[in-house]
């Protein structure tokens, strides 16, 4: 069976407390529980993980390898630093859609920069929450 992995790295358990002037009032669970939905009512599986450990998000996408996944991915900061993150994607040859909540290109400098974007089958930036709905409907209309 098909099925989504919604990954959410640094932070982003603190989603609704932390910075809702740039991230919104919602929780992470909200979201995991709406795309959940989503995807079940679609047939897929679905799977949610969140880590503030580099270590642990390469681990979980390891895991996939060979599977029919789809791969949701806010990775926070690490967006800007991972090099370790990026191998991994391209290691494991699964599509992964890159979602930023905030529009990083309006923000600090150093966020204008995604060393994943390339290895990603596409990337959602500052549509809020709703990017993490887009990319579930891409999975399910484009897979
Ligand atoms: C973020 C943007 C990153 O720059 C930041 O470090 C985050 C959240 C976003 O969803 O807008 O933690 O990925």
């Amino acid at each position: 069976m098909k099925k989504i992995l919604l990954l959410n790295g640094p932070n982003l358990n603190l989603l609704g407390k932390r910075e809702p002037g740039v991230y919104g009032k919602g929780t992470l669970q909200d979201i995991e529980t709406s795309i959940k939905d989503m995807v079940e009512a679609n047939g897929w599986a679905f799977e949610a993980f969140q880590s503030n450990q580099e270590g642990e998000l390469i681990d979980k996408i390891h895991k996939f390898i060979g599977q029919d996944v789809g791969i949701i991915f806010n990775p926070g900061a690490y967006t800007h630093t991972s090099i370790a993150l990026r191998d991994a994607i391209a290691g494991v040859d699964l599509p992964v859609i890159e979602v930023h909540i905030s529009n990083v290109h309006k923000r600090e400098e150093f966020r204008h920069t995604s060393l994943l974007a390339p290895v990603c089958y596409g990337q959602i930036v500052g549509l809020g929450s709703f990017g993490y709905k887009l990319a579930a409907q891409t999975f399910i209309e484009q897979f």
